[in-house]
Parts: structure tokens; sequence; C-alpha cells
């Protein structure tokens, strides 16, 4: 247990990457405080946390002022998938902004030092490769994914103006796609499309012709990420890309599932959504450098235990060769 037990608030603790975070703050002794809306958390992601004495799961929608006491807050909330994003396009936008808001107001008042969870949707369609934290995007302001994107911009330039007017303590890091267990099984994700698609022996959708890239980092090799730089010292606010620099077309991506969880499923080519970006890819030398970070876990690793948890919630028999050899 650490000695320097802090009291810790994450918004949007119940969802994909959230819950992982609070499990990985509360095993290190810390006094963690899980608020969430449960639009696509789940309190399934946190079970296993509640009956801990430092565990608190609360309800609670960050666009409306939250009065706690903390020390750290890690601040998620938001929908992340284009699915759930484009849903209610308003309500992400006010996620984002307002959240931001109430979020720094609450870390103000406190002097606490506080993270955002942004992305590399940041970038855009990116013209520059691999993308770097002073590129400065391209990105369509009037699009369908505008509310994702700009939402998360805004939220950027109210960190940098919290921490430029009321000399805040903040942490900024762009995340670039990330898989593991506990992704939503229905949220569109290229990664869980296809372990779905494959262990239900559906159709493996492939939007375009497969080509375009991404680069998908394991979550605990993100969670080590963000852990480190709430840790580091305040100089290093951020932005900071935190990814796995490993490119792999998407096509490539759903061979290799078809592969690691012996199915049949055939791919079928379907057109590419508006504004989808065709390269996707992480210069992570600041966090090298900043932070002595870069992704341990190979992708065939990630991708069987996430195969793994994914088999156990859809109830199929088709788990990795590996993983039925094992259980
Ligand atoms: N997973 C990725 O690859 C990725 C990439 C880039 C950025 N991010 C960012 O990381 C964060 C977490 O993403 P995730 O993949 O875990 O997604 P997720 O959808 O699983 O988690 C988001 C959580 O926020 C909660 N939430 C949404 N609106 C809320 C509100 N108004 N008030 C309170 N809670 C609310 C949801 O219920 C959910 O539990 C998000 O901010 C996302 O933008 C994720």
């Amino acid at each position: 247990m650490s000695s320097t037990r802090k009291r810790i608030l994450v918004t949007g603790g119940a969802g994909f990457l959230g819950s992982h975070l609070c499990e990985r703050l509360v095993a290190e002794g810390n006094d963690v405080l899980c608020v969430d809306n449960y639009f696509t958390g789940r309190k399934d992601n946190v079970a296993s946390l509640l009956g801990k004495p430092n565990f608190e799961a609360m309800r609670h929608d960050v666009c409306f002022p939250l009065y706690v006491e903390v020390d750290e807050i890690y601040n998620l909330a938001c929908p992340a998938s284009p699915i759930h994003y484009q849903h209610d396009p308003v309500q992400t936008t006010k996620t984002s902004v307002s959240g931001a808001i109430n979020m720094l107001g609450l870390a103000k008042r406190l002097r606490a030092k506080i993270f955002q969870a942004s992305t590399s949707e940041v970038y855009g369609d990116p013209t520059v490769h691999p993308q770097t934290e002073d590129y400065r995007g391209n990105v369509n302001p009037i699009g369908p994914r505008a509310c994702y994107d700009e939402g998360k911009r805004c939220a950027e330039t109210l960190f940098f103006d919290y921490h430029r007017q009321h000399k805040l303590r903040i942490r900024v890091a762009r995340i670039f796609n990330t898989y593991g267990p506990r992704m939503h099984p229905n949220d569109g994700r290229v990664v869980s499309n296809f372990i779905v698609q494959a262990l239900r022996g559906d159709p493996i959708t492939l939007y375009g012709n497969g080509s375009q890239t991404r680069a998908f980092c394991y979550v605990d090799d993100l969670i080590e990420g963000w852990v480190r730089l709430m840790a580091a010292p305040d100089d290093v606010t951020g932005p900071i890309n935190i990814g796995n620099p490993v490119e792999t077309t998407v096509a490539e991506l759903a061979h290799k599932i078809i592969d690691l969880t012996g199915s049949r499923s055939k791919v079928e080519h379907r057109p590419l959504p508006v504004d989808d970006p065709t390269q996707r890819c992480p210069d992570i030398s600041r966090a090298k450098s900043l932070l002595g970070w870069e992704p341990k876990v190979p992708l065939e690793t990630g991708l069987k235990r996430t195969i793994e948890y994914f088999d156990r919630l859809l109830g199929s028999n088709a788990a990795p060769a590996e993983a039925r050899t094992v259980a």
C-alpha cells in the first residue's frame, strides 16, 4: 500500500478506461471516487471494486457542478466511440466543455491537480505523419465528428487557460486508439467490432479497402502512461501523446483477429464513413523523454486477452487456441 494515500476523483470511472484506472489507483492504496452517469459506462465494470473500503461510486453528470474534497482529478467523462458520441452530439459537446469547466472549477477551489483525457481526434484527419504534439490538426468543425473533436479541443483550451490564468496544475494526455477487456461490445470501434463479429461468425465489416492504418495501444500500457504523467513534475503539463506507434492496417487487424479466434467469418467491404482519418499514428518521443514511457504489450498478446474477455461476455466457445488450452 502506498504511503502517500491520495483522494482521487475519476470522472467517467465506470467506462472502459476509467474502470482500469480506478482498479490501478485502488490497488495503489488511494481513496478513489468514481463519478459516472452510466451513459456508456457500466456498473459491472467496477463491481469488483465496490467491496473495497477505499472505493466509492457516485451517479452524477459532469455537466452539473460537483462538490467533493479530493487531491487529484482524472477527467475522463465523455462518450468515446463515434456511435455513442454521435447519438446525442449536443450532449457530447456539453459533456466535454461544461464537464471541463465544472471539473476545472472544482480543481481551482481545491488547488487539486487535474488530468484531461484528450484524444488524437484533436488532430482530425492529419496532414502530417506521425503526429507530434505541436501539429495543430485538420478538423472539420461542422462535420458529424465535430461534437467530439471540437469538444475535446475546447476542453484543452480551457485546461491551458486555467493553467495560465489560475496557475492550476494540469496534465493533458492525447490518447490514441486503445483496446482491451471491458471495451463496449457494441461501440462500433474497430477492435471490438471485429472481435465480436469473429466470435459470432458474422461477416467482418471492413470500411474502405482496409489500407487505412491505426496504431493500437493495450489498456495496461496506457494507464501506466497516465499514472506517470500525473506523477511527473508540474512543468510537464502536456499535451502529450500516449499511444502505441506501431501501425497496422485495418485489413491486417481483421485477418489477425480471424486467425486468433479461429473464426470462419469472411471480410465484407463497406464505404468509408465521413471524415474517417486514413492514417493515425502517434509520435511518442515526448512521452519517452519526459515520462520514460513506451508501450510494452505486443498487439497479439493484447488481442488474445481482449478476445478472452469478449468470449466470456458473449458466452461463446470461440476463444483463441491458447486461451482454451489454459482454461
Ligand atoms: N478508448 C480510446 O481509445 C480513447 C481514445 C482517445 C480518447 N479517449 C478518451 O478517454 C476517455 C474514456 O474513454 P473510454 O474509451 O473509456 O470510453 P467510455 O465510453 O467507456 O467511457 C466514458 C465514460 O464517461 C461516462 N460519461 C459520459 N458522459 C458523462 C457525463 N456527462 N457525466 C458523467 N459521466 C459521463 C460514460 O458513462 C462512461 O463511463 C474519454 O474521455 C475519451 O474521449 C479514449
